[in-house]
């Protein structure tokens, strides 16, 4: 299977990097095939009446083409980083969320509930479908110097968030909305809080 990585950091050491790093590699002890999106450094503040920018439909392409994704999105002022929203807003134009199996990741000083509870709802909106959610507190305690995941119990928990967005993406639909309902359930999101699917 092929999984896109996307990351919804600016930063050059960026915690939210180190978790897809490290979901990469559980990924590939798996036989499955990640890859890191477009950075979200190159995707433009979205304009409405204009042509995609390269960028947008080079993302939106690599969304498309993936059996899921992982998005790590890093929470600053009690919600979801505002570029990384604005990444997502340009695919409400080209659907190339509708559908897709999704996890959510964020790593961040209180763990990022309301960036994941907020870009579990867009996803959400955006037809996508959200099997897993993971959080991660105080990251630099988890961490080498150098900012590489290493406390074994976060790394076993990005683990078991690999493989079940696998197993969803590989699943029947009874698993995928299941996993679905479990994931959105606390979250009071629910499922059915989405626009009609692109025509
Ligand atoms: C201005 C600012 C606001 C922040 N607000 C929050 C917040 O609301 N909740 C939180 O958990 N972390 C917050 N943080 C911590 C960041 O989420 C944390 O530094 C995270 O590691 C950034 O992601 P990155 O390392 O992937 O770039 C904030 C950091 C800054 C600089």
């Amino acid at each position: 299977m092929l999984i896109s990585l996307f990351c919804g950091s600016t930063g050059l050491q960026s915690a939210n990097r180190a978790t897809l790093e490290a979901a990469e590699v559980a990924l590939r002890s798996l036989n499955h095939t990640s890859l890191h999106c477009t950075s979200v450094n190159e995707i433009p503040i979205f304009e409405p009446n204009v042509d995609l920018p390269v960028a947008v439909v080079t993302l939106s392409e690599q969304f498309e083409e993936s059996d899921a994704v992982l998005f790590a999105i890093p929470e600053y002022g009690g919600g979801a980083a505002g570029w990384a929203k604005n990444a997502l807003d340009w695919m409400v134009g080209t659907g190339s969320l509708y559908g897709k199996v999704v996890g959510i990741t964020s790593s961040g000083t209180t763990g990022g509930a309301n960036s994941i509870e907020q870009i579990a709802r867009t996803l959400t909106w955006q037809g996508a479908i959200v099997v897993a959610t993971f959080g991660i507190s105080t990251p630099k305690t988890k961490s080498d110097p150098s900012g590489r995941l290493t406390d074994s119990t976060t790394l076993q928990q990005i683990e078991s968030l690999v493989e079940r967005l696998v197993k969803s993406a590989n699943g029947t639909d009874e698993t995928r909305l299941r996993f679905r309902a479990e994931t959105l359930s606390p979250l009071q999101i629910h499922p059915d809080d989405r626009r009609p699917p692109p025509s």
